[in-house]
């Protein structure tokens, strides 16, 4: 029995996948339903993602030492794996969007390398963790929809649809690895709930900011993008992305919440057995 998550059978469950991703044409291209702004939507979730994740390495580094279950040191091992690999990729991919779309890259990277940063110089290891903690969680949320909510993807290119199904099958493996550290090593449920709800409103003006700044340097009025994220169907109302995510975030704040609560499981084969399909 996995004494780290009790609900997963072995650690050895996560693996880090590889596959030759080829979206550097698909990316300068509409690729979401050709729809503009959730292509840029889409595209600006990648922004934060390869100095978050170097900081949730570090976040889990601080600890690692620590860690005295043996099959909980297994997961953060494999956790270093892919998030490292999800770091490379996302690098291209920030890379290549900037190139295609005009955007310069190292402005729109600014906000969230320098929040990155700044925490992993500065931050007590708690807070790193803390925020860690967060951040997985709320991937983890997207991850879900994305894979078991089919029409979110349905209309983006296939080419794009596999690479966010790739990440998001190993944000479900991994996802209560930085939690198991921080309930056996920290374990203050209200000072975590209280980064959540900082990290959630932070992460949102954040996103909202760079979806803003990637439409002005395509030519776009600010006003425009400002309009669409406060009245798209996609993202706003009783259907829309945000309802969806909130219902989500608010079960974190139960005292007792674990990650695999919500036994998600199923969807690990589901996108497993689709990507080997894919790259076959
Ligand atoms: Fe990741
Ligand atoms: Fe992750």
């Amino acid at each position: 029995m996995n004494t780290a998550n009790p609900m997963l059978p072995v650690a050895s469950a996560m693996v880090v996948r590889r596959y030759p991703f080829d979206l550097q044409t698909t990316l300068g291209e509409d690729w979401f339903g050709g729809d503009r702004l959730r292509t840029i939507i889409a595209n600006a979730l990648s922004i934060p993602l390869p100095s978050g994740e170097r900081m949730f390495i570090r976040a889990l580094r601080q600890y690692f030492e620590a860690i005295e279950d043996p099959q909980l040191r297994e997961e953060v091992k494999i956790f270093f794996k892919q998030e490292s690999s999800h770091t490379q990729e996302h690098v291209k991919y920030n890379r290549w969007v900037c190139q295609h779309r005009g955007y310069d890259l190292a402005q729109v990277e600014a906000p969230y390398k320098d929040h990155n940063e700044y925490l992993c110089d500065f931050a007590e290891p708690r807070l790193l963790l803390a925020t860690t903690v967060c951040m997985e969680h709320l991937t983890a949320i997207v991850s879900h929809l994305l894979i078991s909510e089919p029409g979110w993807l349905s209309e983006a290119k296939p080419a794009v649809r596999d690479f966010w199904l790739w990440h998001s099958v190993e944000e479900i493996e991994h996802k209560a690895v930085a939690f198991d550290v921080y309930r056996q090593l920290v374990g203050d449920k209200s000072y975590l709930d209280e980064i959540m709800r900082r990290t959630v409103i932070q992460l949102a003006q954040n996103l909202r900011f760079t979806v803003c700044q990637m439409f002005l340097m395509e030519g776009g009025r600010p006003r425009d993008a400002r309009k669409w994220l406060d009245t798209s169907p996609f993202l706003q109302g009783e259907c829309g992305l945000l309802a969806a995510i909130n219902a989500h975030i608010e079960d974190f704040y139960r005292a007792d919440f674990h990650p695999w609560d919500h036994d998600n499981r199923h969807l690990i084969d589901l996108v497993s057995v689709h990507l080997n399909q894919a790259f076959a």
